[in-house]
């Protein structure tokens, strides 16, 4: 006995373990440094954890109230009806979702390259078919409609990201209402705003109030610390909002993770905390580490390294754990997650020495920064306590 073919279908690679690394490296996991995975550094939020705490011994009953309840406080927030609220387990749930209640066998769907992996995955456990636009590093990775457009051939549903992961970089409210006028009007096309908080463009949700052709994924995994609670969401246009009580898993979400979310939507500091933070990190990295950085709008930088395996590897070695970019479809590049100030003036410091060591003489190492050419985030070294007084070395 043997389940369907499942060749096409590829493992999702997460970023490794705190413990897991620990082992193997030999070393305590508080003395590592894990800035593989976009986690929010500073923790949950604490108003959150409260909240589990008191819910926990009512897990007996299924999630009902709590689900309508955030559904309804997210309807507030973003100005739409609660059942345009898809709520989820995390924004990966949310993708499920979107391709459960859009594709039929075989539908096509446009994801960018590189991306998040998980949009395609999601569409083949669909039995929806997968066609990629490109994204150039030529171009520093801009998500250029005349790309999208060029590759479009009817899919149902073009992916999009913003701030875009690995790259961080942002894409314009222009850019996507012309890729929104660009393609048919059984196209839906999805912003993906997982790391929208940490941006300083405003949420493209505006959309979704006024097109029936756009929506926008969030989630609390990043911005609220929830990343372990598994919780996210859809925005959906109106005039389709109800698909999602055909298409959901019943009671979607569980009851802990709806009870932390309502608690974390409340608490505006921790958020606040979060994002002053990880805008700090993004450009210490950016303007300290010595090789090519892309600006970056999410809580985390991209980084050309040359043998990004390698220096994953000897980074990992002394402690700091980073994201070999190569899973994203981008080799030579490693992901590195904005920390706290401890954390990212560690990993900028672990990561410059062994460039140094890979690279004594080139580009992408050795040289200090203002000297080593090529790249952005060259303006020479910064001292760590650059941040903000309230983003502390916790
Ligand atoms: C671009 C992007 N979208 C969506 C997600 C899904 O996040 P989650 O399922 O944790 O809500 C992630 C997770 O890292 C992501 O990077």
């Amino acid at each position: 006995m043997q389940p369907r073919d499942l060749s096409a279908l590829t493992p999702y690679e997460a970023g490794r373990g705190i413990e897991e690394v620990a082992r193997e490296v030999g070393i305590d996991p508080d003395d590592l440094v894990k800035l593989s995975s976009n986690e929010n550094p500073h923790g949950p939020s604490p108003a959150a954890v409260e909240a589990m705490r008191e819910h926990a011994d009512g897990v007996h009953h299924y999630p009902k109230a709590a689900h309508a309840d955030l559904q309804d406080a997210l309807a507030e927030r973003w100005d739409l009806a609660p059942e345009q609220v898809w709520l989820a387990n995390g924004g990966d749930g949310a993708l499920d979702y979107l391709a459960r209640a859009m594709l039929d066998p075989d539908d096509p769907v446009l994801v960018p390259d590189p991306g998040f992996a998980y949009y395609a995955m999601s569409v083949r456990y669909h039995h929806g078919r997968v066609n990629t636009y490109p994204l150039h590093k030529e171009e520093d990775f801009e998500q250029r409609p005349e790309h999208v457009l060029d590759a479009y051939d009817g899919e149902r549903v073009v992916y999009l990201i913003s701030p875009h992961s690995p790259t961080g970089r942002e894409i314009p409210r222009e850019a996507i209402l012309e890729i929104a006028d660009g393609v048919d009007d059984e196209t839906v096309v999805l912003v993906d705003e997982a790391y929208g908080a940490f941006s300083e463009a405003p949420s493209k949700v505006d959309l979704v109030r006024e097109r029936d052709d756009v929506a926008v994924l969030r989630t609390f995994s990043k911005s609220h610390g929830l990343a372990g609670v598994r919780l996210g969401y859809l925005l959906a246009p109106e005039s389709w909002a109800d698909a999602y009580a055909r298409i959901n898993t019943p009671f979607a979400v569980n009851e802990l993770a709806l009870r932390a979310g309502l608690a974390a939507l409340e608490d505006d500091d921790h958020v606040e905390h979060s994002v002053e933070s990880a805008t700090w990190a993004r450009e210490f990295i950016h303007d300290n580490l010595a090789t090519r950085t892309w600006p970056s709008q999410g809580n985390f930088v991209l980084a050309e390294v040359g043998d990004a395996e390698a220096v994953f590897e000897a980074a990992k070695e002394r402690g700091v754990i980073v994201r070999d970019a190569s899973s994203f479809g981008l080799p030579g590049c490693i992901r590195i997650t904005c920390g706290t100030r401890a954390e990212t003036t560690r990993a900028v410091e672990v990561l410059n020495e062994v460039l140094a060591m890979r690279d004594p003489h080139g580009a992408t190492g050795g040289a200090p920064p203002d000297a080593a050419g090529g790249g952005f985030g060259m303006d020479g070294p910064r001292p760590p306590t650059d941040g903000p007084d309230d983003v502390g070395d916790e």
